[in-house]
């Protein structure tokens, strides 16, 4: 039989971006490399972040969204750099294709590997393992508002940032996370919102959760209030299953969870587009951590993980799982970089990873 071709855009773009997209590349090619012809990833590398836009002016083509429609999916790294003001590389690439490719569920699983010291000391003892659904396409990162706004006296400059919230997008979201919580040993969904202050959009959000959840009385429910929530990650963590939250609100939550569990280093993350309509992207949570950039020690392991869940998305389930199981081991065997205690390098940790799957 032909080998299943995936094409695959990379968009390493910044800082350890860099270096973890080098990582996924290579564990994805080994994998390839075994598969004895059943499959193949075709790359096309794409030079777009801070450095072009200091080429260039622009964070990418102008046609860029043209060039990576056809891709059967988007390997991402990290995109931001000081020389470039953060609001500008991170709409100019991340949320452009986010948002153009109606990416609107991202999917940031929190996990306690093996050999990795949480901050938790309720993780030694205690089975924890949850996902952050984040809503993906509008609330607070719609981009609606302005600068300049005509003043009140004495106010100085007046800018406006609005949050959007429509029935449909509440509704795609939840039933997701609802159908996420059906795959899963803990059957639940929590919805975060903060809507005792916000009392329009996110009391919307929770009407929507309520009916929605009518149609799957198989599946616990809880509505917790977004700061509640930040203690109940620390506090009663052991409770979560899947976390569905608005896209800043999940976008801190998820921080918070990666950090829980050892690193941001490790945090592995999906913006799916679910009807297929446009690539979906996979990118670890992290930035392009300009503190620790091309040295050589980043943590590959939420990159990893992320060309995991791409692995996912295209079918092959057996190499995701296979991945998934290399990084336990390697992490258990004491194989880590130095955000978690150890002195490796991201090639070492690569290297592990990719002879454990071998083996
Ligand atoms: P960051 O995630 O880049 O770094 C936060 C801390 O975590 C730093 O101490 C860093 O060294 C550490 N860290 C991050 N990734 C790591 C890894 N793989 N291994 C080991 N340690 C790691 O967040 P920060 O510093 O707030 O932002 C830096 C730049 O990244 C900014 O320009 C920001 O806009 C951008 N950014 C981009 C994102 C994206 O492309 N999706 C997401 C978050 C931030
Ligand atoms: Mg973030």
């Amino acid at each position: 039989t032909t080998p299943q071709k995936f094409r695959i855009a990379a968009i390493p773009a910044d800082g350890v971006g860099i270096e973890v997209v080098e990582a996924g590349r290579a564990v994805l090619d080994a994998l390839a490399a075994a598969s004895q012809g059943r499959f193949t990833f075709e790359w096309q590398e794409f030079p777009w972040g801070s450095d072009y836009y200091a080429k260039t002016g622009r964070m990418m083509d102008e046609d860029g969204l043209d060039q990576l429609k056809d891709f059967d999916a988007i390997y991402f790294g990290a995109v931001g750099w000081p020389t470039v003001p953060d609001h500008v590389s991170l709409w100019g690439l991340r949320l452009k294709i986010c948002q153009n490719f109606d990416q609107w569920a991202n999917v940031r699983p929190v996990e306690f590997l093996p050999g990795i010291q949480s901050p938790l000391r309720k993780a030694d003892t205690t089975e924890l393992n949850w996902v952050v659904v984040r809503e993906n396409s509008e609330g607070e990162y719609a981009g609606i508002g302005g600068r300049n706004l005509s003043a009140r006296p004495g106010s100085g400059e007046v800018a406006i940032q609005s949050a959007l919230f429509t029935e449909y997008g509440c509704e795609r979201i939840m039933r997701f996370a609802f159908d996420l919580a059906r795959t899963r040993t803990h059957k639940k969904v929590s919805s975060v919102t903060k809507s005792n202050a916000q009392q329009y959009g996110m009391v919307l959000w929770d009407e929507v959760f309520t009916s929605v959840a009518a149609d799957y009385p198989d599946v616990e429910t809880e509505s917790v209030l977004v700061d509640a929530m930040s203690a109940k990650f620390v506090l009663r963590p052991e409770e979560l299953s899947v976390v569905v939250a608005s896209n800043l609100n999940a976008d801190i939550l998820s921080d918070l969870g990666s950090a829980l569990a050892g690193s941001l280093g490790l945090a592995a993350s999906a913006n799916l587009n679910p009807e297929r309509r446009f690539p979906s992207m996979f990118e670890p949570v992290h930035g392009s951590a300009p503190d620790i950039a091309g040295q050589g020690v980043c943590n590959p392991v939420g990159a990893i993980g992320s060309a995991a869940l791409m692995l996912d998305h295209f079918g092959l389930h057996d190499e995701a799982k296979a991945v998934r199981h290399a990084i336990e081991v390697v992490t258990g065997d004491g194989v880590r970089t130095r955000d978690v205690g150890g002195t490796a390098t991201t090639r070492e940790v690569t290297a592990a990873i990719i002879s454990n799957i071998a083996s």
